[in-house]
Formats: structure tokens, C-alpha cells, sequence
């Protein structure tokens, strides 16, 4: 392997050991975390409360170098508080802006659907483009600018769902499961001991195990990791499945091949291997394509569900030798 992809490995390896001493368990949702980032892009996170999605997105901050932000959507938020305002300072007699919490490096959405789609849009827009643009002033954000944007699957009433259109621009759809029991008793133990996971990262146990700087650098890295042609033939096929299958209303654009295709590098780097394996592209085939397809309504009354859908294409497609 080359000295160049081996520190990407390396630093992912590292990466992992410190968010574990966070977060207890949840390793594909990390995994997935990871994928995201190192691929440039943004995620959808789902899970019920108290699952530990913020403190996931705080120690990330933390062990990747890069600084955090938190915005809470509410029905009355306006696009201004995200992006910020220009106000009037008296004593230099002139406009200067006052920064909203876009400008930072990772940036929690905190339920999303809950702001009108004029607030939404503000955020969206920033994500695809990288800048903002107030008062007709466009200011650059930062150029790792990710953001994870959370849904709560159970909380539908008094809520603006994203447009579909909207979820393509989120690379992959993290589901959250709750820990399990051994995990839950272990979390139970540290919090009567005083070591609860807040207080772990709070007193600057967890160690960055890189600057935020690096990060494009280290993207580039990935080059290196191997796809075999029939392996991006693979990939397609499945893509294009879904769009001709019968249960199927709307299928994946082709915003999902390459989210695909840069996922499944990073998910060989994370397993330390300079090529691509048909489980890379396996394993991502839910959080890639989940949140793209639409069913059918009469197929979706029957009960069919878009992860049953998932696995009759990847039955369909021959796995490459
Ligand atoms: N897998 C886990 N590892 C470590 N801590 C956990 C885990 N699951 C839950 N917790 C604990 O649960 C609590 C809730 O975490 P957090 O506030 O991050 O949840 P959340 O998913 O953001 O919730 P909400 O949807 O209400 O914002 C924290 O005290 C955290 O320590
Ligand atoms: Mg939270």
C-alpha cells in the first residue's frame, strides 16, 4: 500500500479508537459518519431521542480537528439566524456582519422538518454551494463545511418533511438504532460512576488525530483505492434498477452513483485496503439509495417497504467475481 493511503488508514483506525471512548457501541453509524466526511459530503441522520446524535457530531468535531455548531430548527426560525445579519455599529458608524452559525465546519441541523421550506432552503442552497450569500454580500464557508442534518422518524405532527428533490443532496440517510442491552448496561455503569460520555469528552480525554486542515488533503488519498471496472458496473446496475422496478415511483438520480462510488473508497480505507470489495458497496446500499426511492403508493398500502425493495435489486444484480 502506498505510504500516502497508509496514513489515511491510519488516521481512520485512530479516528474510530477515539470517538469509541464516547460513543458506546453504534460502529456502523460511525462507519457511516466517516464515509460521509471523508467523501465531501452531508447526511441525514434518523433516530428517536437521546440516541446520542449530538454528542456523536460533538466528538467528531473534536477528534477531526474542526470547530461545531448547533442549530435547533423551529417552526418561527428565519433564514437570517443561520446565515447571519449585518447590523449598524454606532461607533464606526457603518454595517458589519454579525455571523450566523452556518460559518463553521460541522454543523447539526437539529430536526430540520421542523422550520418552514423558505428556512430549509437557506441551509440547502449553502450546502450545495458552499457560500452564503447576505444582503447581496457572498461570503465563503468553510471548505469542509458538512452538515448533519437529524429527522425524528416518530414526531410527524407539526412538521414541514423535506421535499425529495431536497434528500438527494444528502449523501447517504444514517439510521440510529438504540444501543443494545450490553451497550445500554455499560452506559448505565459509567454514568453512576461519574465517567458519563459527556464528561469523558468534556475533560479532554479525546484526542484530535488531525487538523481540520488535512482533511482535503487526506481526501485525495483515496485516489489510490482500486474499482475495478465491474465493480462500477455493479453499482450502476443496481442505480439503474431502481428506477425500472415495478414497486417503484421514483428512483435514485445519478447523484447516487457517485456518492456511491466515493463511499465505497472510503469504506475500503476504514478496512485498510487499497481496493474496493463488492461488501464495500453492499453495505452502503441502504444508506445510499434509502432516502431516494419513492414507492408506489397501492405498493406501499400493501405494506412493501423501501429496505425490502433494496434487497429484491441486489438479488437481481450478479455480484462481480
Ligand atoms: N451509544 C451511546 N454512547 C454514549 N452515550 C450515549 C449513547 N446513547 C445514549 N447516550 C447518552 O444519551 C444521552 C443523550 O445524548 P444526545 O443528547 O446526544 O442525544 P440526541 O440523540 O441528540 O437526542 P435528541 O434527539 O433529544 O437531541 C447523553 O447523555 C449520552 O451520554
Ligand atoms: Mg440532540
Amino acid at each position: 500500500m502506498h505510504a500516502d493511503l497508509e496514513h489515511l488508514t491510519e488516521i481512520l483506525t485512530r479516528a474510530r479508537a477515539e470517538i469509541g471512548k464516547v460513543i458506546i457501541g453504534q460502529s456502523p453509524v460511525i462507519d457511516q459518519v466517516l464515509i460521509c466526511i471523508f467523501s465531501g459530503q452531508h447526511a441525514l441522520i434518523e433516530g428517536v431521542p437521546g440516541v446520542a446524535k449530538t454528542l456523536l457530531v460533538r466528538t467528531l468535531a473534536r477528534v477531526l480537528g474542526s470547530d461545531f455548531n448547533r442549530i435547533q430548527f423551529t417552526p418561527d426560525l428565519m433564514p437570517a439566524d443561520i446565515t447571519g445579519t449585518n447590523v449598524f455599529n454606532m461607533q464606526l458608524n457603518e454595517f458589519s456582519l454579525i455571523q450566523g452559525p452556518i460559518f463553521t465546519t460541522f454543523l447539526l441541523a437539529d430536526e430540520i422538518n421542523r422550520a418552514p421550506a423558505k428556512t430549509q432552503s437557506a441551509l440547502l442552497q449553502a450546502m450545495q454551494e458552499h457560500s452564503v450569500t447576505i444582503d447581496r454580500e457572498t461570503y465563503p464557508l468553510s471548505p469542509n463545511f458538512t452538515v448533519f442534518a437529524t429527522q425524528n422518524p416518530i414526531d410527524y405532527e407539526g412538521t414541514y418533511p423535506l421535499p425529495e428533490a431536497q434528500k438527494d443532496r444528502f449523501m447517504l440517510k444514517i439510521q440510529m438504532p438504540f444501543p443494545n442491552r450490553e451497550e445500554e448496561i455499560i452506559l448505565a455503569r459509567r454514568c453512576l460512576g461519574q465517567e458519563s460520555p459527556e464528561r469523558i469528552l468534556e475533560a479532554g480525554e479525546v484526542q484530535p488525530v488531525m487538523q481540520g486542515e488535512d482533511l482535503v488533503k487526506l481526501r485525495q488519498f483515496l485516489e489510490q483505492i482500486h474499482l475495478k471496472e465491474e465493480l462500477i458496473h455493479y453499482l450502476v446496475d443496481i442505480v439503474r434498477k431502481t428506477r425500472a422496478h415495478e414497486s417503484v415511483l421514483v428512483g435514485a438520480g445519478p447523484r447516487a452513483v457517485q456518492a456511491w462510488l466515493w463511499g465505497s473508497r472510503v469504506a475500503a480505507a476504514l478496512d485498510q485496503r487499497d481496493f474496493v470489495t463488492p461488501d464495500d458497496i453492499k453495505s452502503l446500499a441502504t444508506p445510499i439509495l434509502g432516502h431516494r426511492l419513492i414507492l408506489r403508493p397501492e405498493f406501499e398500502i400493501e405494506g412493501l417497504t423501501v429496505p425490502e425493495v433494496l434487497d429484491s435489486i441486489l438479488q437481481e444484480v450478479a455480484v462481480p467475481k
